[in-house]
């Protein structure tokens, strides 16, 4: 008995091959297993090895058979989800984006059927040669300007920093239009996410020595928890205006060279910096690069924020609806700015919705999006009601991931028409079934502090009326 096992399956066995071959023969290729030299090397330094190499953001590197192969498993468990890379936007429901880091439907079979197939490595012939990163600047170039935090701070072996806020002087006397921004951490190790914007100074206060706020009555602003008005909030000072910023995986904004980030003279840069102590004292000075348009801008690239007028010339305030029900508003005197009185989240609510509906008054022509919600942030969705009537959604990120703060940059530049509407529809989770909820039972208050909640739906835009002819334009070879 004991020995017919074996000849039977030795049998089985060349029987199966005999009809595979078959039918691979009569379909006329080979099922052949894909290889990591020849199919799965190129897909991954192309979509993964920016975050997934020594010095980067993702704990493991991918650039090496040998990095790559005990990670196969995972890798077609993350893929397969979409939750790798990281990519919130619902390509059913959404325009199509030029920086688009997402698998296509025959690169994520590519890879399951790699891994299926035992993962293996292929002809050393067939490899592709590494990526080339670049050690300095992104862009490739040394930056026209490079802005420094006005100090080396300081950073504590351990403990928890609030966001810490510094200012300095925007360095030049005419404003100038930006066509590339980066950040670069000075310490990565610490920086755990960074945020620039240009802000006015109240009246009366001043920037001190170290680079901090310091008000008309004398008290400085160290980090946000302990700010001007007790809980200082920077979209709250004149004229904030954000520039980008910096998270793992992103952190810079290359916009066309036709439109500029104005950058006005007389105004404040604002860093606004998230440190994790990493067990070690240490200190970080991070650095803004900027390179100016190189030809001549014909529009202003501006930044719709929750709360904002959308084309600032003709009003065009936004509603907001929470739960189906409209905000009121405390009204700045003589400002585009209103501030919501939003209604505290309810505890373990689970779908609570807050939607802006922000009304067109102007033709504009829309760019990018960047959905920032905090910790309870669930979904947001972004819909152009045209004056006709027609709906279209531009933008659906489902699985909203305070993670990743993905900026979502059109390939084609969208047209809206005055008297359209633009609809931001953002969901929130306050229940225990959102894993990143650090407390279900209590109520969501509005503000910066990420265990409290945010609405920003950054919508990047231009007016078309407003024609650019006098800026400055950097001349250079
Ligand atoms: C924008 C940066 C970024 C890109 C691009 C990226 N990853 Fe990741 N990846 C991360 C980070 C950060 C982590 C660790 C944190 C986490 O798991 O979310 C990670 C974790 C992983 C893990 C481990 C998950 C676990 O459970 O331990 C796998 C597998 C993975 N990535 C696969 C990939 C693959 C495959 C690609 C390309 C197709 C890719 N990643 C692209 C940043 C990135």
């Amino acid at each position: 008995m004991k020995r017919v096992v074996p000849i039977l399956v030795g049998t089985l066995a060349v029987a199966a091959a005999v009809i595979l071959s078959g039918v691979s023969a009569k379909a006329g290729a080979a099922p052949v297993v894909p290889t990591f030299t020849k199919d799965i090397a190129p897909i991954v330094y192309n979509k993964c090895t920016m975050c997934h190499r020594a010095g980067e953001v993702a704990p493991m590197a991918f650039m090496t058979y040998e990095d790559v192969r005990p990670w196969a498993k995972v890798i077609k468990t993350k893929v397969m989800a979409r939750e790798m890379p990281p990519w919130g936007a619902d390509p059913e429901h959404s325009l199509k984006f030029r920086n688009d880091r997402s698998l296509s439907r025959a690169e994520m079979d590519t890879i399951a059927a790699w891994v299926d197939g035992g993962a293996p490595r292929g002809n050393a012939a067939d490899m592709p040669p590494a990526p080339k990163f670049a050690a300095g600047w992104t862009a490739g170039r040394e930056p026209d300007v490079i802005l420094e935090m006005p100090v080396d701070f300081a950073i504590p072996a351990e403990g928890e920093l609030g966001v810490q806020m510094f200012y300095s002087k925007v360095p030049w006397s005419e404003d100038r239009f930006a066509e590339t921004l980066e950040i670069r951490p000075g310490n990565r190790s610490v920086v755990h996410h960074a945020g620039v914007f240009v802000v006015d100074i109240p009246e009366g206060a001043h920037i001190d020595e170290h680079g901090r706020l310091v008000n008309a009555e004398g008290k400085a602003s160290s980090d946000r928890g302990q700010g001007l008005a007790g809980r200082a909030d920077v979209t709250a000072l004149p004229g904030a205006n954000k520039l980008l910023s910096w998270v793992p995986g992103r952190g810079v904004d290359q916009h066309r060279a036709d439109i500029g980030k104005r950058i006005p003279a007389g105004k404040y840069i604002n860093w606004q910096m998230h440190y994790n102590p990493n067990g070690r004292q240490t200190s970080d000075r991070s650095r803004l690069g900027i390179w100016f348009n190189r030809q001549q801008v014909t529009h202003e690239l501006l930044i719709r924020q929750a709360g904002d007028a959308l084309a600032t010339t003709k009003g065009g305030l936004s509603l907001y609806r929470a739960e189906g029900k409209e905000v009121e508003y405390s009204a700045d005197e003589g400002s585009t700015r209103r501030r919501s009185k939003t209604p505290d989240i309810p505890p373990y609510a689970e779908d609570w919705s807050l939607t802006g509906i922000t009304p067109v008054t102007e033709d504009i022509t829309l760019y990018a999006m960047s959905p920032h919600m905090h910790l309870r942030g669930k979904s947001l969705k972004w819909v152009i009601v045209y004056p006709d009537g027609r709906e279209q959604t531009i933008l659906d990120v489902p699985k909203f991931d305070f993670n990743w703060q993905i900026e979502y940059e059109l390939e084609q530049p969208l047209k809206i028409p005055a008297g359209s509407k633009i609809l931001g529809i953002g969901k929130y989770d306050n229940s225990p079934k959102n894993k990143w909820n650090p407390a279900p039972n209590l109520p969501v208050y509005w503000s910066e502090q990420s265990w409290d909640e945010m609405y920003q739906p950054f919508t990047l835009y231009s007016v078309d009326s407003q024609v650019l002819t006098d800026m400055t334009v950097t001349k250079q070879q």
